[in-house]
């Protein structure tokens, strides 16, 4: 019983069936919902058979790589512990150490012929940092990014963190640009066209001629709009082409873009977390928008970039070993596309990367969600894939050859299987 006089207890019983009051609504229906990662789940469903025991995994989910570091990063990192200068490990300019970006700024004046200076780079958090800064930097809520399909499916995610809509543009058979499929879905909340070349999952570089194209209609279209679009260049795949052929970029071609690279994949780093934004001289604003990518840095909580893994970069990049072998990476995709066009499976050789996304055999083509059934039969081979419907394009598989030979080698026997 209650005395009288003594406080009012107030029991409040918080209904939490699963968790979803706990989350926000974008997360809630992310994890919670249909649109959680593909490629993650894949991944989780590899490393639950893993634990389980009962043999090899072939695992091909994710884009990890296989390739260690290359011995002169690794050299570098031990030289930068032992040096004595007080500091190396502070706080610095939230766009990352000055000297950093102007060598970085040296190196991509070069390649993209551009007058480019050490205050128009960022140093960020891997190419996802960078992406997530850019957006935040840039888009309202409602804005709407063009992509062309396939896309890596993170972009989904990163539109969601700011209220951003990605809308999709079909490309040619061959996964090339479609100038005009990307051109007539541009609107008046389109801010920015997201380019990936080399492209993850398809491994297709972008060539110049279409480029030339986009960059001719967007600047058509922004004589009748307030402000420019902008394309975004997501290229960490850039010095991994197969043929050591560079990748046409639309810097050279088009004023209003931000090019965005890391160091995850040339040169194995991806838990590292190093990575930069190039924006170039002549976007409207640069200005501006330099110090509003700073200003997302640090709001965003990266706060900057790693200082080791911003100063091991000018100990490394342009030198002989500065780079993991790719010809490794493009004898396993060879290798694995052989077999599977023996199977019967749609393979364009990727040009750069170390993806494949070979379209499905014919009698699986046509079946509904048929890249998700063949998924799951080669779960049941303890073979783990992406289906295409993760990336924009349904009735293919994306398969990452950032896994050893004996992987590989299981894979193609267990795709055998499942495809009797
Ligand atoms: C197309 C694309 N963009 C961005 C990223 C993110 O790269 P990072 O590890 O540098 O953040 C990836 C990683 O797989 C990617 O494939």
């Amino acid at each position: 019983m209650r005395a009288r006089g003594s406080p009012v207890q107030i029991v409040i019983v918080h209904v939490v069936d699963d968790g979803r009051d706990l989350l926000s609504r974008g997360v809630a229906e992310t994890l919670l919902g249909a649109r959680e990662s593909w490629t993650r789940r894949m991944f989780e469903q590899g490393a639950a058979l893993r634990r389980a025991g009962g043999g090899p995994v072939h695992d091909l989910s994710l884009g990890n790589p296989s390739l260690e570091p290359p011995a002169r990063w690794t050299r570098a990192l031990h030289d930068l512990l032992d040096d004595p200068t007080p500091g190396m490990h502070r706080y610095m300019t939230n766009a990352g150490y000055a000297d950093v970006r102007e060598f970085i700024a040296g190196r991509e004046q070069v390649r993209f012929g551009l007058p480019i200076t050490g205050p128009l780079v960022t140093m960020t958090v891997g190419a996802a940092g960078g992406l997530n800064v850019v957006l935040r930097a840039m888009m309202n809520p409602g804005d709407e990014l063009l992509v062309p399909v396939p896309y890596f499916s993170e972009y989904e995610h990163y539109c969601t963190n700011v209220g951003a809509v990605l809308v999709p543009a079909p490309s040619t058979a061959s996964f090339a640009l479609d100038v005009d499929a990307i051109v007539s879905r541009i609107g008046e909340r389109t801010r920015i066209v997201l380019l990936n070349s080399p492209n993850n999952p398809s491994g297709a570089v972008y060539v110049g001629e279409n480029l030339d194209r986009l960059a001719d209609a967007l600047r058509r279209l922004e004589r009748d709009r307030e402000r420019p679009i902008f394309i975004i260049e997501d290229s960490p795949y850039r010095d991994l082409t197969h043929d050591g052929s560079p990748v046409a970029s639309m810097m050279s071609r088009y004023d209003h873009t931000i090019h965005l690279t890391s160091h995850s994949k040339d040169l194995g780093l991806a838990g590292e977390r190093i990575g930069y934004i190039v924006l170039s001289p002549r976007a409207a604003g640069h200005e501006l928008l330099t110090r509003a990518f700073a200003f997302c840095n640090r709001v965003l909580g990266f706060v900057n970039a790693p200082a080791l893994m911003q100063r091991a970069l000018p100990r490394v990049l342009g030198q002989p070993d500065g780079r993991v072998d790719v010809e490794v990476y493009a004898r396993r995709c060879r290798r694995m596309a052989d077999g599977l066009i023996a199977l019967g499976f749609d393979v364009l050789p990727p040009k750069a990367g170390f993806f494949l996304f070979p379209g499905l055999p014919a009698a699986l083509r046509d079946e509904q969600g048929g890249d998700v059934v063949l998924t799951e039969r080669l779960l049941a081979e303890r073979t783990i894939v992406v289906p295409g419907t993760a990336f924009g394009v349904p009735g293919h598989l994306r398969l990452s050859m950032a896994a050893d030979d004996a992987a590989i080698d299981g894979a193609l026997a267990a795709f055998e299987r499942a495809c009797r």
